[in-house]
């Protein structure tokens, strides 16, 4: 017998939202766009509006009364994660969760074992795990093409996020590291088979966004894997020119590199600044990469229409709620080796930590 849709609900209208949407239509024989719900109801609407989504909600709880509805994205701020994730649980809904997970591994556990007792599945919105470069990457060390790998470098880095609430620690949980930095360690974690953290080295500074924020714009992390392998995780916010993501695979028997903006990209200069804005640059004028088919290129689609899959069991969850609890401890040895100039030992997890920026500033 032929299954159904799955039937979502998208939580946000904002950036994430959107890119959220956009990819679930892509995916039409397994999703189906049913509502969306957002405190700023123009948003939402316009968000409706343009992807065909017939229900609109400034209340995401109202939504959830929704009977039909199988399955919730949360694309809100990394403060209402958890409660969002709860709520969604106990109305009986899947639920796909924005990185970073959470604000602490106590929202984290507590997302993780509501959403077991309740019976529903926690995934992870990590879509590096679904990257076409970094999966053909994965795929050709997992063949054995360059032998033991032995360090997994990621990197992504712009000039700094375009929402207000990143910029609040009280709402974000930190800055680049806690932003971007979630996107690194998990992509390490992954690609080497999710081999244990046994430490985490980090250095944070704040270079360029000092008025601001009083988050790091700044962040180097090295990794230490149970196996072995060393992961080097690089951000910024400080970067001027748009956005860069990239890594590099270093294995005894070869390497290969990945540039999401290189290759799927086109090289362009622009004196006027008109036409298509690149993600994360402030401006349009002077070079730029725009990627064609970008929403493919960076996995979205593929992310959804798994997460969809999933949820009708059809596939076995790739990301999920426990890759996300592996990051958030790492996020916390991060912060707190920053703050202590040393290495953390894994497992970690101090108690009363309200965000992990915390152990590097209280
Ligand atoms: N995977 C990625 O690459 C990626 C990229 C960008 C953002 N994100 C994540 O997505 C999430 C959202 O980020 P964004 O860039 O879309 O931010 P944004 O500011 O563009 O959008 C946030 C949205 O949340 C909504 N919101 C706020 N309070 C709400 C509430 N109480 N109920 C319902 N909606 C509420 C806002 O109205 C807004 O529409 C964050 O967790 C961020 O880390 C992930």
């Amino acid at each position: 017998m032929a299954v159904m849709p799955v039937r979502i609900g998208i939580i946000g209208s904002g950036f994430e939202a959107d890119l959220h949407a956009a990819a679930i239509r892509m995916a039409p024989d397994e999703a189906e766009l049913a509502a969306v719900a957002s405190p700023t109801p123009g948003n939402a609407a316009a968000l409706a509006g343009r992807h065909a989504i017939p229900r609109v909600f400034t209340d995401y709880r109202e939504m959830l009364c929704e009977k039909d509805l199988q399955m919730v994205t949360i694309a809100a701020p990394n403060h209402l994660h958890a409660r969002m994730t709860l709520d969604c649980a106990r109305a009986g809904k899947h639920v796909v969760c924005e990185k970073p997970l959470a604000m602490n591994l106590e929202e984290a556990d507590e997302m993780l074992e509501t959403c077991e007792r309740q019976g529903v599945l926690l995934l992870y919105a990590e879509e590096l795990f679904f990257t076409p470069k970094y999966v053909k990457a994965k795929e050709m060390a997992d063949q054995g093409a360059f032998g033991k790998v032995y360090l997994v470098k990621q990197s992504e880095k712009h000039f700094g996020p375009h929402a207000d609430w990143f910029w609040d620690v009280d709402r974000s949980g930190g800055g680049v590291f806690m932003d971007m930095g979630c996107h690194g360690i998990a992509f390490c974690y992954w690609f080497l088979d999710r081999s244990p953290i046994r430490s985490v080295y980090c250095q944070m500074s704040t270079q360029v966004h000092g008025g601001r924020t009083r988050g790091e714009d700044e962040s180097l992390c090295i990794l230490e894997f149970e196996n072995g392998a060393t992961g080097l995780v690089e951000n910024s916010w400080a970067r001027r020119g748009g956005m860069d993501d990239r890594v590099e695979i270093f294995g005894e028997g070869g390497v290969t590199y990945a540039n999401l903006h290189m290759g799927n990209a086109l090289p362009t200069y622009r004196e006027y600044g008109y036409g298509y804005a690149v993600e994360k640059a402030p401006g349009t004028k002077g070079w730029s990469y725009p990627v064609f088919e970008e929403l493919w290129n960076y996995g979205f689609p593929q992310e959804m229409r798994h997460f969809a899959r999933c949820a009708t069991g059809k596939e076995e969850p790739r990301a999920t709620g426990r890759d996300g609890r592996v990051v958030m401890e790492a996020l916390y040895a991060g912060y707190a080796s920053a703050g202590r100039g040393r290495k953390i030992e894994l497992p970690f997890g101090p108690a009363r930590v309200r965000k992990p920026i915390d152990l590097w500033r209280a």
